[in-house]
């Protein structure tokens, strides 16, 4: 049977420290702020919103949550988000993905100040980060990370599969998987849509890591035996046996899974509280390069 890799007791643990460099900068009267816009009414984005307010009060920190109509025009939410790059309260600003259809999702990323970019999805961010300059690391690839180092489970040398090549997650994770840092020295592999012996790919896998946002596509005969599982997916599927009408899947089996892996994230309560933890900590990173 896996070990069940907490996501909810690392979060705590970083944000412990968080807390301390936080109530540190409160001492010379600064608080670090975050933006969230919200555009549309999208459930999920709706729960990772309310769930990233939450946490930043939980930190002292200040969220200034901007929720508009879905029929908010690119010129208009590129005006806001100028305004949020002039603002000094505001150390981070984070648009929630997916936009619209009538936005140009790219115009909009790079219209954000890179020194409040704590998502890391400005070009200049993502250059950074590939050429191993200090910046902002993308929130769940960081985070899952941190999952590894605070496990023990050192990537150096091994065979990392990943399924699924979004921005948000497969690209970047790919690529900190075999940096030349203390996080990475792997061997990597990214599968997607055209990939054509899946299976075949993921049983190479020493850490496998299931970011395609499809719910239990990862079945255990797709897993190595003592394999590190990792599961990036949040997928609602509907549920009538639950007051909410749905229950959250993640990419794997899970119950099938933990019969071959060593180590695996459960869904809810793996990767997602990492995910607003690592967005917390690029915040305070931002507040504190402000302050030095
Ligand atoms: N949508 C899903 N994940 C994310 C994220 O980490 N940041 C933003 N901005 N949107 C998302």
């Amino acid at each position: 049977m896996a070990i069940i890799i907490d996501g909810k007791e690392v979060a705590a643990n970083l944000r412990e420290n968080l807390a301390i460099r936080v109530a540190e900068m409160n001492k010379s009267g600064v608080i670090p702020g975050l933006a969230v816009v919200l555009i549309g009414d999208d459930p999920a984005s709706r729960s990772y919103v309310s769930a990233k307010e939450k946490s930043c009060h939980d930190l002292g920190m200040y969220s200034r949550d901007i929720r508009l109509p879905e029929d908010t025009s690119e010129s208009s939410l590129l005006k806001l988000i100028d305004e949020l790059n002039q603002d000094r309260e505001i150390d981070g600003i984070l648009v929630q993905l997916p936009l619209p259809n009538h936005i140009n999702e790219q115009k909009i990323i790079v219209a954000i100040d890179p020194s409040k970019d704590v998502d890391g999805f400005h070009p200049m961010s993502v250059g950074k980060m590939i050429l191993e300059q200090d910046t902002f690391l993308p929130c769940t690839p960081h985070g899952i990370l941190k999952l590894l180092e605070y496990s023990h489970i050192s990537p150096k040398g091994k065979n990392v599969v990943i399924v699924g090549r979004s921005n948000i997650v497969g690209k970047p994770l790919s690529n900190l998987l075999f940096q030349k840092q203390a996080w990475g020295n792997a061997t990597v592999t990214i599968c997607h849509t055209a990939t054509q012996n899946l299976k075949e790919e993921t049983l190479r896998a020493d850490i496998l890591i299931a970011a395609a946002g499809r719910p239990e596509m990862i079945t255990g005969d797709m897993i190595k035996p003592e394999a590190v599982v990792i599961d990036v997916g949040v997928n609602r599927v509907e549920d009538s046996s639950k007051k909410r009408g749905y229950r959250l899947v993640g990419d794997v089996a899970f119950n099938e899974a933990c019969e071959k892996a060593s180590y695996i994230t459960p869904v809810p309560g793996g990767v997602g509280p990492m995910t607003i933890t690592m967005l917390l900590f690029n915040t305070v990173k931002s507040a504190e390069a402000r302050l030095s």
